[in-house]
């Protein structure tokens, strides 16, 4: 398995350098990673009960196409239950509301796929303790964005190779930090920091290694569907729903993404609820992706 050498330096929110540029991470046992033993100790609150989370995830879905995924009310109410239970602690809530007030395409990204995950977690996790953890990994997923410049992040042009390597850096950056604020980077939640742009084919980063854990690929498959639904500087017009699902699709059908997650979005996305195991799903692409996409496009290649 490859090395991974931080391009960035890693820093907390109070300005702590945790790592400095240059630094090697060895893939498997990553010993010595700074871990605050105070920070560790916190119980966590309740998600919901913190600032104004729990209104701002009941607008974001009641709004499209969030409404129709949430349109069961037994479903939906199982899912604002699993939610609700959910502790995070305060020094983690405190990058959320950086997110709020500095990048709120981010705030509310991580809102949506905290909701979409714990639902997709909730039809397809084996364990009640999977789902559990699947859904604290939701909001804290590209929390590694704080050590990207707002500049990159909200870029209305094509990424500079350098850049495109500072947004990629999110991943080991988000690991870093939140196995430094829960004590321990074995966990689920800072590997689902790190996984979530891997594939199962490889060709994900940071690692490009194969992913091969389901519930990392439920944030994943949650996490794209998202961000190709939200306009953003460099996708001015958003992926209609339809083509969303056709581009996530293409990604079951050339091995990046397993049949299983995506059929359980796609069931999810449907009025009638279909049981996704028994989902035929048409590769056949009808929907047209947004022309001014400048995503992927690096300026200086
Ligand atoms: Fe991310
Ligand atoms: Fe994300």
């Amino acid at each position: 398995m490859k090395e991974l050498r931080l391009g960035y330096s890693i820093y907390t929110l109070d300005g702590i350098e945790l790592l400095p540029a240059g630094r090697t991470l060895p893939s498997e046992v990553w010993r010595g990673l700074p871990v605050s033993r105070a920070a560790s100790e916190q119980d966590g609150v309740p998600i919901f009960g913190y600032g104004t989370i729990r209104e701002d995830l009941l607008d974001c879905i009641g709004e499209k196409p969030y409404d129709v995924i949430f349109s069961l009310d037994q479903a939906r109410a199982e899912v604002l239950r699993s939610m609700a239970q959910v502790r995070i602690p305060l020094s983690l809530l405190a990058y959320l509301d950086y997110f709020k007030e500095n990048d709120s395409y981010t705030y509310l990204h991580s809102l949506k796929v905290f909701a979409l995950s714990t639902l997709l977690a909730d039809i397809i996790a084996v364990t009640i303790q999977e789902m559990r953890l699947e859904s604290t990994a939701g909001p804290l997923h590209d929390l590694g964005k704080f050590c990207v410049p707002l500049s990159v992040l909200n870029k209305a042009l094509p990424l500079t190779r350098v850049e495109r390597a500072i947004l990629e850096h999110h991943t080991v950056a988000g690991y870093v930090l939140l196995g430094y604020y829960m004590g321990d980077h074995h966990g689920v939640i800072p590997t689902v920091a790190k996984d979530h742009h891997e594939r199962r084919d490889g060709s994900g980063y940071p690692r490009g290694i194969r992913l091969a854990d389901r519930m990392v690929e439920v944030i994943a498959a949650a996490d794209i569907f998202d961000a190709l639904l939200s306009p953003r500087p460099y996708k001015p017009t958003p992926f209609d729903n339809r083509t969303a699902l056709e581009e996530i699709t293409d990604m079951a059908s050339h091995g990046k993404l397993s049949w299983d997650v995506v059929k359980a979005l796609i069931a999810c996305d449907r009025r009638s609820k279909p049981d996704y195991r028994y989902l035929t799903i048409s590769t056949e692409r009808r929907g047209t992706p947004p022309q001014d996409n400048v995503y992927g496009i690096i300026a200086d290649e």
